[in-house]
């Protein structure tokens, strides 16, 4: 159990993050949360006025300030360098950037190589999109979340509400169905179940049941 490497992939806001963070905590594992790289790539370029057509550059930015994690009461952090971004990179501007920016294939490439080299140990469960399909192929369990346009906005409208984040719910459930199309629909590694990977569908589902059925799951391996 150990050393068990758990792919969750799945649309935006289906419950992945939540998830994943609580099994790492009851089988002592890593959690990797790879969409918060793919924000800390859009959040550099939007600082420094980078768009998608130069992908070098972002990379180059990217190597001079690594992306880390950290760890508070509150709950993870996200640095690049020495700069705290956990806030920053969940702001509309990035969220509404990231889809353009996590489809540019060199940084993807950069990417899935830093995300396979922090699982190389095992021990991890990470979420993303690509995680089942093209990071971890041979993952020894692949979940593949999803949850109705409707709930997930609901789930994401309550979570900005807590944060303090100003949300319209129809505009944000717009921009989910959106992201869900521009990540199912780009070229490179695009949003996809694993032939191999179990579908749970979390509409009127407890966060707890999902993370037990996962954990049987992890169980039978
Ligand atoms: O999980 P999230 O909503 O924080 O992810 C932000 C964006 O990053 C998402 O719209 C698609 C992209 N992403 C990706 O392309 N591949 C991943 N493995 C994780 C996220």
């Amino acid at each position: 159990m150990k050393n068990i490497r758990i792919a969750i992939d799945g649309p935006a806001s289906s419950g992945k993050s939540t998830v994943a963070k609580l099994i790492a905590k009851d089988f002592d594992i890593i959690y990797l949360d790879t969409g918060a790289m793919y924000r800390v790539a859009t959040y550099i370029a939007l600082c420094n006025g980078l768009d998608d057509s130069d992908g070098a550059g972002i990379i180059r930015l990217l190597k001079e300030n690594p992306i880390a994690f950290g760890h508070s009461p509150e709950g993870q952090l996200v640095y690049t360098g020495e700069v705290d971004v956990t806030h920053a990179i969940r702001q509309n501007d990035v969220t509404n950037a990231v889809s353009k920016i996590s489809a540019v294939p060199e940084i993807r490439a950069y990417l899935v190589d830093v995300q396979r080299e922090i699982a190389s140990h095992g021990g991890i469960v990470m979420d993303g999109r690509d995680i089942g399909t093209v990071v971890l192929p041979d993952a020894e369990l692949k979940i593949f979340l999803v949850a109705s346009v409707e709930e997930r906005a609901q789930r994401r409208y309550k979570e900005n509400l807590q944060k303090g984040i100003d949300t319209d719910y129809d505009l944000l459930k717009f921009e989910i169905s959106e992201r869900d199309r521009k990540d199912s629909t780009r070229q490179v590694s695009p949003l996809k179940q694993a032939s191999d990977a179990i579908l749970i569908d979390t509409t009127g589902i407890s966060i707890a049941e999902v993370v037990s059925t996962i954990e049987d799951y992890a169980r039978k391996i």
